[in-house]
């Protein structure tokens, strides 16, 4: 895998292996040649690498195929949804001996049941298009991230997405009821049950979510659904610091009960980088204040969120808990407020490689670790900016460190090496997670297994080794997995 590079080793053509898949699987489901270089490069462009081919099934059906025949070649798969994943398990780290299946073809929705609240959705249905038809259908899917216009269902499932509506709704386990998967023998598991309880045994669907594609290929879903939020209230709020974020969002909790659906914190330089991706954005707010939340009440039926919102805001201002704050008086200008957020992520990307973190801990402590691992990497690297935002009320904040611009790429690795080890220090301190939603890819590998205890290492194998024994999924991502292990 090339780190840091532009070019890529795009399939040969030549390959037998690939014209073996032509053979078996048919010229239209297999990619080659310099059109896969999407597939082969990760959402920042951090690394840029290769295929032995592209498959790209229509079916469950061409899935299993694909699977036995990868299978006999000695092959192996890396599965792929929208290719968004931050922690590098979508894309190959062997190009000679790894095939990606993009589950992009498979977007049907089977069934969508309002009278069930559910629905059986394929696995490569990009997520902001399923929300969508949700909607139409009076309904509401509450999964939702800055990526939902590219990430796919199969993709949110295998790596247990968050995103803004955790607090509210969970992470995607919450939201699944049922799963397909292709497993690395071929064999269909076929879980899409919509049952709301169920506890006939071990729940084997578990097993899949969250394995970043290590154990099977997901191909279809089963999902909750919920009413409408007919009424949603959304604010900008200036504060003092992250600690008043934290007892605001304490205060939240208590008097808007269970109908707050996001609460996300946001320092200062968020506004220029939003709009260093999205120049035309308007600001939203006149003032500038040490720290931000972005804040959503919603609800449907007879509840006045309007009325709530004004009337919490009411208080925490005149008691001093926030300076400041715009309520949006439309969708539009809400619409408006979620692009600061969301624009955050492409700011940081237009300026080049940083270290990106998803760390977790319990909420209590969430200022105090922010500051303390902000004052490690300033002290020990004060040429650097340090951003630190996200899912507070979660305990998960991602903080990313940007080296300054103008350096080498090598130089830019070892700050974002060295950022990252002062940071882990800090975690580890506190209890925390390395991985609060993205997962553990190839990125985090290293981090991840040193972590783990051995007891926890000794079950992750047993459990690859009886789902998996020939290590054809996803080898390199999560465990240290590879073919001749
Ligand atoms: P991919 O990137 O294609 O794959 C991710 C992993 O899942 C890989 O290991 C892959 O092999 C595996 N996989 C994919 N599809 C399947 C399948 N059908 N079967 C088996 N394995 C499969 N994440 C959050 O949790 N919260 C956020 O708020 C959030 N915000 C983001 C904002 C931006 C701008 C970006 C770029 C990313 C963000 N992410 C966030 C990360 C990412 O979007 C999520 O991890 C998302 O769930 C990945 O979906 P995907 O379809 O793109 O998966
Ligand atoms: C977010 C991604 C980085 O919260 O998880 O924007
Ligand atoms: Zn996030």
């Amino acid at each position: 895998m090339e780190v840091g590079g532009v070019g890529t080793a795009g399939a040969e053509l030549s390959d037998p292996r690939f014209e073996i898949l032509v053979a078996r699987l048919g010229a239209d489901l297999v990619m080659g040649g310099p059109e896969i270089a999407r597939y082969c490069r990760d959402w920042h462009g951090d690394v840029t690498t290769g295929a032995v081919a592209v498959i790209r099934p229509r079916t469950t059906a061409d899935v299993s195929a694909a699977v036995k025949v990868i299978g006999e070649l000695g092959l192996s798969i890396v599965p792929q949804g929208g290719n968004t994943g931050l922690v590098l398990g979508a894309t190959p780290d062997d190009p000679a001996g790894q095939v990606v299946i993009s589950l992009e073809r498979m977007t049907a929705i089977r069934r969508l049941d309002a009278d069930d609240f559910s629905a059986v959705v394929e696995a490569g249905i990009v997520l902001s298009e399923f929300k969508d038809k949700v909607e139409a259908a009076g309904l509401y899917f509450p999964l939702a991230l800055g990526a939902q216009g590219s990430c796919r269902i199969g993709g949110n499932v295998s790596t247990n997405a968050g995103g803004i509506n955790v607090l509210r709704y969970g992470m995607t386990r919450d939201l699944v009821l049922g799963l397909e998967v292709v497993l690395p023998d071929g064999s269909i598991f076929d879980g899409l049950s919509t049952l709301r309880k169920d506890n006939r045994g071990i729940d084997l669907k578990q097993l899949f979510i969250g394995a970043e594609g290590t154990l099977g290929i997901v191909t279809a879903v089963s999902v909750k659904l919920m009413p409408p939020a007919e009424q949603v209230a959304t604010a900008l709020l200036g504060l003092n610091a992250l600690s008043d974020a934290i007892a605001l969002y304490r205060r939240a909790r208590r008097d808007c009960c269970d109908l707050m659906s996001a609460f996300e914190f946001m320092p200062p330089v968020a506004f220029t980088l939003a709009r260093e991706a999205m120049p035309d954005l308007a600001m939203p707010m006149s003032g500038d204040y040490p720290a931000y939340v972005l804040m959503e009440i919603s609800g449907s039926g007879l509840v006045d969120i309007e009325d709530l919102m004004q009337r919490f805001l009411q208080g925490v201002m005149e008691e001093g808990l926030v300076l400041d704050g715009v309520v949006a008086g439309s969708r539009a200008q809400a619409r408006n407020l979620w692009l600061f957020r969301e624009g955050m992520n492409e700011g940081q990307a237009k300026r080049g490689p940083h270290l990106r973190t998803d760390v977790s801990v319990p909420l209590s402590k969430l200022a105090d670790f922010v500051r303390q691992a902000e004052e490690a990497v300033m002290a020990a690297l004060p040429e650097c900016l340090c951003v630190s935002y996200g899912h507070v009320g979660d305990g998960n904040v991602h903080l990313n460190v940007l080296p300054p611009a103008g350096l080498s790429r090598g130089e830019v690795d070892g700050i974002i090496y060295q950022a990252k080890g002062l940071i882990n220090a800090v975690l580890a301190r506190f209890g925390g997670s390395i991985s609060a939603e993205h997962g553990i890819g190839r990125l985090k590998k290293t981090d991840f297994l040193s972590g783990l205890p051995e007891t926890q290492a000794h079950l992750l194998s047993a459990i690859k080794r009886a789902v998996d024994p020939h290590i054809i999924m996803n080898p390199g991502c999560q465990l240290n997995f590879t073919t001749d292990s």
